[in-house]
């Protein structure tokens, strides 16, 4: 009972105590916090909005082509949008130029479900967001043995070590990170 209590109040001193001279506010602003996720959604509604429509005109086998050049450059220009950086990543990679930056990799060894808001020592905020699948997902994610020759072939060829295949519905498949400077 009395180690019990000098515990508490020791973590009580560390707590309030410890960040008494640091001028970084212990917990992102909201602003900082509503900047990632107007970045991350309009990364996912672009994506998506590209995806559905060359699925449309050339089907799903030209839409990887979509995803191969387009993704990078949607990220890029949401990041100068936005002024932050963004990305997608996964501990699970098609793309090996999707490694992340290494707080987000420490993040996702364990494939948290979670999503994660901290800010750095310099002030920066450090956003990750989970990405499950849905159902067109699984066209290029799904499993190897249910999925079309023609995409499997172009994925293979683009992507030889890839490691994104054999997902199903509602599978973690990745996050979406964003990092938002101190204002
Ligand atoms: C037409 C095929 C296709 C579809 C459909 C598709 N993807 Fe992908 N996905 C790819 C390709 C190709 C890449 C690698 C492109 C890149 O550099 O980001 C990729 C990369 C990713 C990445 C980045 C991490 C990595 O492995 O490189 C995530 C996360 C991801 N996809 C999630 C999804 C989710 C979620 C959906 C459904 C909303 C989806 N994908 C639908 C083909 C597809």
């Amino acid at each position: 009972m009395y180690k019990t209590t000098l515990a508490a109040a020791v973590l009580l001193l560390t707590l309030t105590g410890c960040n008494k001279t640091d001028k970084t506010p212990a917990v992102p602003s909201p602003e900082a916090i509503a900047k990632a996720e107007a970045a991350r959604d309009e990364l996912m509604k672009t994506l998506k909005g590209e995806l559905i429509a060359a699925i449309g005109e050339g089907g799903p086998a030209s839409a990887i082509t979509v995803c191969k050049d387009r993704a990078p450059a949607i990220a890029q220009e949401v990041a100068a949008n936005h002024n932050v950086r963004i990305g997608r990543t996964s501990f699970s990679l098609r793309n090996q130029a999707n490694t992340p930056p290494a707080w987000v990799a420490d993040l996702i060894k364990n494939r948290t479900e979670s999503q994660n808001l901290t800010l750095a020592q310099d002030g920066t905020l450090h956003a990750l967001y989970p990405v499950r699948t849905k159902p067109e997902c699984l066209l290029c994610h799904g499993d190897p043995d249910s999925t079309a020759p023609a995409i499997k072939e172009q994925i293979t060829a683009l992507y030889p070590q890839d490691n994104a295949m054999g997902f199903a519905l509602n599978d973690l498949r990745g996050y979406v990170w964003v990092e938002v400077d101190d204002q």
